[in-house]
């Protein structure tokens, strides 16, 4: 039983510094295969699912090394094509490595990718991309299966802005036959970060942050050394643990080009932020004793970026708790992604659910509670809840929070939060 323990009615202040995006890192791994030679990834985050990913493509005949934040990854000529089940059970972004297998090898063979409990997460439009460019598909409950001798070019359109299978689409169509256009493309700043990757593998591609992107295809890729662009959400992170505790924290190494709409309804709730080209400075405006810096009450919709990001659903939710009056928050991308609301009320909180909808009214006093992690954003959320609540709120099923932030607890505890992470042994556990 892997915990975090937080003791609430800390003001938080400082420095933080935020890791490499997660959603990209994963990706860039996939996308190493696609050179033979030897790629180096620097930025790389200390969470769990980056050495999951990294056994997964040494499964495929990589060899990983990693020195600090720097991997090292060199891509025989000859790479596997089977990704099992014992290496993806665990991760979604397993399923990344379908397109640039596939490409390599002329056939990819994936157990079904597995990853947060956040709702279906079906993969139909990667698998659809890959038969536009001529791929065969075979798949049962637990596999799906590619072949293709060489892809070859097609236009693609996405019935919806797909992260995932924009990604997968992508590099595939980079050592395809002929030129693909993805229109309705995702436009996540992780979707530049793979664009540029690879660009510098030699890959030729115009459009990735609009929603059109056009991919020329070549013959061969060559390795290249790429720094993991800074990640939004453990930023967007910070800056709700800011909020929520008051006091005056910097965020280093964030883009707050790559939050505008977070921020923009953060200001709104009345957080009060300076922003610099890759840091910003939050001046935490809850003050009890001061009606008129009071957070307010505001309305939120997850949609694909550039609209407000469903991983900082969560974290807002707890921040709305402390806002004065009724806020809505409307989940659109992942279906399943309110589960953490009963942990919520379980420390006082005021919400309900009504579909895809959550009603929350505030603020609320929150009290410490055992409560459980459902999954990666929800795990991180309670953490955050817990720093202002009043008493001792344990998380339970922490490494939820591992797989995503890096030294979550250290980072909160440099700024002056009272948590620790604790691991009882299996013994005390049984
Ligand atoms: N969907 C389908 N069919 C598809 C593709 C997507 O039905 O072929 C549906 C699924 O229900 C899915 C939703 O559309 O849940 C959104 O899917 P999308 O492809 O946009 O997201 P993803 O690639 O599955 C990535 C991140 C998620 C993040 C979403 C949206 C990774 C490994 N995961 O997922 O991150 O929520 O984009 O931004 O990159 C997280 O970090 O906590 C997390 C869940």
């Amino acid at each position: 039983m892997d915990s975090f323990l937080v003791r609430g009615g800390r003001t938080l202040s400082g420095t933080v510094r935020v890791s490499g995006a997660k959603n990209s890192a994963l990706k860039l791994l996939a996308a190493s295969l696609l050179a033979e030679g030897s790629s180096t990834i620097r930025n790389m985050p200390a969470i769990a699912d980056v050495p999951a990913m990294g056994a997964l493509i040494a499964h495929l005949g990589a060899t990983v090394r990693s020195d600090e934040d720097a991997y090292t990854v060199e891509v025989p000529a000859d790479l596997g094509s089977e990704a099992p089940s014992a290496l993806v059970s665990a991760l979604r972004a397993s399923v990344a490595v379908l397109g640039p297998v596939l490409a390599r090898t002329g056939r990819a063979y994936v157990a079904q990718p597995g990853g947060d409990q956040i709702g279906k997460r079906g993969i139909d439009m990667h698998l659809a991309g890959l038969v536009g460019m001529g791929a065969e598909i075979t798949y049962g409950p637990d596999y799906v299966e590619a072949r293709a001798d060489r892809l070859v070019g097609a236009d693609l359109e996405l019935p919806y802005a797909s992260v995932g299978a924009t990604e997968n689409i992508l590099m595939a169509a980079v050592l395809a036959r002929g030129t693909t256009r993805i229109v309705n493309a995702a436009r996540e700043p992780e979707i530049i970060d793979l664009a540029d990757f690879l660009s510098g593998m030699g890959a030729r591609i115009t459009g990735a942050g609009s929603p059109q992107i056009t991919i020329r295809g070549v013959d061969r890729l060559t390795p290249v050394d790429h720094v993991v662009v800074p990640d939004r959400i453990e930023a967007g992170s910070w800056v709700v643990a800011a909020a929520l505790t008051g006091g005056d924290v910097k965020i280093d190494a964030a883009v707050p080009a790559h939050l505008r709409m977070p921020l923009s309804k953060l200001r709104a709730l009345g957080v009060e932020f300076e922003e610099g080209d890759s840091h910003l400075v939050v001046h935490g405006p809850v003050s009890p004793t001061s009606p008129s810096r009071r957070l307010r009450a505001v309305d939120i919709v997850t949609l694909p970026y550039p609209g407000f990001p469903t991983d900082l659903q969560a974290q807002m939710l707890v921040l709305l708790t402390q806002a004065q009056g009724t806020s809505m928050l409307t989940e659109n991308v992942h279906d399943a992604r309110f589960r953490m609301v009963e942990e919520l009320r379980r420390m006082g909180a005021d919400i309900s659910v009504e579909g895809h909808h959550a009603l929350v009214r505030g603020p609320a006093r929150l009290h410490g509670a055992r409560v459980q992690a459902t999954d990666l954003r929800a795990g991180a959320s309670l953490v955050l809840a817990g720093l202002v609540a009043e008493g001792e709120t344990e998380v339970l099923d922490a490494h939820h929070i591992d797989r995503g932030y890096a030294d979550f607890a250290g980072k909160l505890r440099a700024l002056g939060a009272d948590v620790e992470r604790a691991t009882a042994s299996a013994g005390a556990a049984a």
